[in-house]
């Protein structure tokens, strides 16, 4: 049912400094910082040749990802996104597994404009996996 590997999430505490890192150090295209206000988080996009890796960080007083960098103050892998063609079919799918699916287990528009879903991390080998409809 899953398909390509989007993204992987990784939440940072300082994100010029991330930036700078993969793109420097690592040597990757990297985006200009942008900012979600509706996703709490301000992201920068690295393009890999076959897959994205998305810097976080904490935007606003209501980020969802602010407990996660108190948690893990010198930041940390915080999900994997797969693609599926279908997220309601998808979800019916999973959700007749057993898995759960957070929030009100609607999809809604994700930082692509896609619609997404988030399952549980302990439903998934301790992962936060982000669904996203290709
Ligand atoms: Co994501």
């Amino acid at each position: 049912m899953i398909g390509r590997l989007n993204h992987v999430a990784i939440v940072v505490p300082d994100l010029a400094a991330a930036r700078a890192l993969y793109r420097d150090t690592l040597g990757a295209s990297v985006s200009e910082p942008m900012d979600m206000p509706e996703h709490g988080v301000t992201t920068v996009f690295v393009d890999l040749p076959n897959t994205k890796i998305e810097l976080l960080h904490p935007l606003g007083d209501n980020s969802p990802i602010a407990g996660f960098l108190a948690r893990n103050p010198s930041g940390g892998m915080h999900h994997v996104c797969y693609e599926v063609e279908d997220i309601h079919a998808a979800r019916d799918r999973l959700v007749g597994k057993g898995a759960r699916v957070l929030g009100d287990g609607e999809p809604r528009i994700g930082a692509h404009g896609k619609p997404v879903l988030f399952l549980h991390p302990k439903d998934f080998c301790g992962t936060l996996v982000e669904l996203e409809q290709a």
